[in-house]
């Protein structure tokens, strides 16, 4: 996917990148101020986000749904589902896409269901129920998404500006995080550019069976 002239830069890029990367590896530096912030920066983002941000977001969810497959069908769940810029491109893959978001301005701008007010540091899914989750520049909560994952379910992680995101992290943390948070099954990852964004799929390689 072609990357046009005019990339956006963001300011503060990396003390944002430097905390993603924390929570990705100690998730109890996320705290409810932390969450606080997220829910006041998002009130003041959501009436542009749409008009200022719609046009680019999607670019990497569409490639990395054409080139990372194949795809366990079932359900996912969409963490930092926003306005649903790229929930619909979800929804061509599995059935319900249940979105996640703890930012009620973002949430009652998203015309797609289910939507659930929450943090996905505490996911109200259940175990094992997941064929995919999908993490649209949002927080990588590795344990919950081991959680809800079903075993041969996939992380899709997205940033839509790539490394120059606020919320960008590198794949090789995001398997770390998740070999870490899964007692030691290894993940394995693809990873591509598309437009200004980047992408990683993650899935399990080998997997410790689960008790009888
Ligand atoms: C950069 S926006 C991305 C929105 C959408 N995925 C998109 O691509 O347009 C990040 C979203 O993640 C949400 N978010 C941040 N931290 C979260 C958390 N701990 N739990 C749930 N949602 C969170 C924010 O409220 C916001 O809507």
């Amino acid at each position: 996917v072609p990357a046009p002239p005019g990339k956006p830069r963001r300011a503060g890029v990396a003390i944002s990148q430097q905390f993603a990367e924390r929570v990705a590896q100690s998730p109890e530096v996320w705290t409810r101020a932390s969450a606080h912030e997220v829910i006041r920066r998002y009130a003041e983002l959501a009436p542009r986000w749409d008009a200022e941000r719609g046009y680019y977001r999607a670019w990497p969810i569409r490639d990395a749904l054409a080139r990372g497959g194949p795809w366990q069908r079932g359900s996912c769940v969409e963490i930092g589902a926003g306005t649903g810029l790229i929930t619909a491109s979800l929804s061509t893959v599995w059935n319900p896409v249940v979105g996640v978001d703890l930012s009620a301005d973002m949430v009652r701008r998203n015309p797609h269901a289910p939507l659930v007010l929450a943090d996905a540091a505490r996911l109200p899914v259940r175990n094992d129920s997941a064929a995919a989750v999908v993490v649209g520049d949002g927080p990588l909560f590795a344990r919950e998404v081991v959680r809800v994952l079903e075993r041969s379910g996939a992380l899709v992680w997205c940033n839509a500006l790539g490394s120059g995101a606020p919320n960008y992290v590198r794949t090789e943390v995001l398997a770390a995080a998740l070999c870490a948070a899964s007692e030691g099954d290894s993940w394995d990852a693809v990873e591509a550019e598309a437009g200004w964004g980047t992408w990683a799929v993650l899935r399990r390689t080998s997997t410790t069976a689960p008790p009888p």
